[in-house]
């Protein structure tokens, strides 16, 4: 009779982790407030005072020393709008990284622009800027660079890179939420930033999105791109409509409401603090983790403060004979009661990411190279999907002592890695 509690054994924890998302009195509060205000959207009447989409905007350009800051619908719409805002149009090569949520390719293939795939640096599993080097062509037009899981790319180098060879730089901070590398905060150093907060984000109002910049030109265009082409009036008339018609760039409505911004407006002030417990807690777990044979973990850099969106744990080939990542994935969850899953597939592979499949762009222009993902040999992100498990960052706000029990399961299921082989095939269409 096994130990383990994915075959029936005692877990080592039952007890449910802290509760994401958050939500307090003052959460209530902001939701009521909006509910009879008479303006649930920003395309609905003036009524006095400024709107939660507004007062968002301002705060969160504000924490992260930016100028201007654009909501939207999701993260898919931030990457999507920031393109357009920046030019990229049909036909143009966006870089992206090989590994990484289907999202940041499936929003360049989305404008008809190809999506060109770049291998990850295996220490920190963010896009290697020699990588980049080698992909830059007369076409590519931006790079989307992911602060990806609970790292910070090397986003100084590959700024630089990209100034030299006249690219626009899009930061992919929908994993990285309030990170400062050398005391500035990520979203900051290309030309723009885009944010998901969607429900699993460390900053989230169940689905959204937002773009930061310094250039008033790409936030003008940010914004008439998101509300069918209008922007904020300088003028406000009570009860008459804020936003003015413009008209400059072919807009859609993929306008905030105005119960997601209040829900931001209260959660942005406990961000920089949940992210100092998460960073503490997840110091104190790697410092045990990394006493266990064969597990190591990723490391932040000195001149970082890390967001942790997940925790990556890392497995070596010694304990995972027989193919059985997934599987040790699938113990560790029973025994924490939260689940653990290896990371994403490399995008050369992903099940999700199907260019042949797009409609809008010409079936002779697909038969192009960078529209074909298997064509992309990415070895790094090959080797990091074999060893890598993520943990969502939930239990990364319990209390310290609790974050025992993770290093107790990991230990627990390594000491029995050799029962795994019966679920080397669990749950193969588990959608990571
Ligand atoms: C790195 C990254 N980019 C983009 C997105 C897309 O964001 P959304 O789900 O809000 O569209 C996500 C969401 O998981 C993400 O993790």
């Amino acid at each position: 009779m096994s130990e383990l509690a994915v075959f029936d054994g005692k877990p080592v924890r039952t007890a449910p982790w802290p509760t994401w998302p958050r939500a307090d009195e003052g959460t209530e509060r902001a939701l009521k407030e909006v509910l009879y205000s008479g303006r649930w959207a920003i395309s609905g009447p003036y009524r006095g005072k400024k709107c939660r989409e507004r007062q968002f905007s301002r705060m969160f350009a504000d924490f992260n020393g930016s100028r201007y800051c654009t909501p939207t619908t999701s993260g898919t719409m931030g990457l999507t709008i920031a393109m357009l805002a920046l030019g990229v149009r049909y036909g143009d090569e966006v870089i992206v990284p090989g590994l990484t949520w289907v999202a940041c390719a499936t929003a360049v293939a989305s404008i008809g622009a190809r999506p060109v795939l770049a291998d990850i640096d295996p220490d920190t599993l963010c896009i290697r800027t020699d990588a980049i080097e080698g992909l830059i062509t007369h076409r590519t037009k931006a790079l989307i660079i992911v602060h990806a899981f609970c790292q910070i790319a090397e986003i100084k180098a590959i700024v630089a890179l990209s100034r030299y060879h006249g690219i626009h730089v899009i930061e992919d901070c929908s994993q990285a939420h309030g990170a400062r590398l050398d005391g500035q905060r990520v979203g900051t150093f290309g030309d723009v930033g885009v944010f998901s907060f969607q429900h699993s984000k460390v900053l989230t109002c169940g689905e959204g999105g937002a773009i930061i910049t310094d250039d008033f030109g790409i936030y003008e265009r940010t914004e008439q791109y998101r509300a069918d082409g209008r922007v904020f009036s300088t003028y406000q008339t009570v009860n008459h409509l804020e936003l003015e018609e413009r008209g400059d760039v072919l807009g859609q409505n993929f306008c905030l409401s105005e119960f997601q911004s209040a829900v931001l407006v209260d959660r942005l002030r406990h961000l920089d603090a949940e992210n100092k417990i998460r960073r503490g807690n997840s110091a104190k777990l790697s410092a045990q983790l990394e006493q266990l044979d064969g597990v190591t973990v990723l490391k932040p850099k000195a001149n970082w403060e890390e967001t942790y969106y997940n925790y990556i744990l890392r497995l070596e080939p010694d304990l995972l004979k027989g193919n059985i990542l997934r599987a040790f994935g699938v113990a560790l969850s029973a025994e924490l009661n939260i689940q653990i899953t290896p990371i994403y597939q490399p995008l050369s592979r992903h099940r999700l990411y199907n260019p042949s499949k797009l409609t809008r762009v010409s079936s002779s222009d697909l038969s192009d190279k960078a529209w074909t993902p298997s064509g992309y040999q990415l070895p790094c992100a090959e080797l990091a999907n074999g060893h890598c498990l993520a943990m969502p960052h939930p239990p990364l706000i319990a209390d310290a002592h609790e974050l025992d029990a993770i290093v107790s399961a990991v230990d627990k299921v390594a000491r029995h890695a050799d029962e795994l082989g019966s679920l080397a095939d669990v749950n193969p269409n588990a959608a990571f």
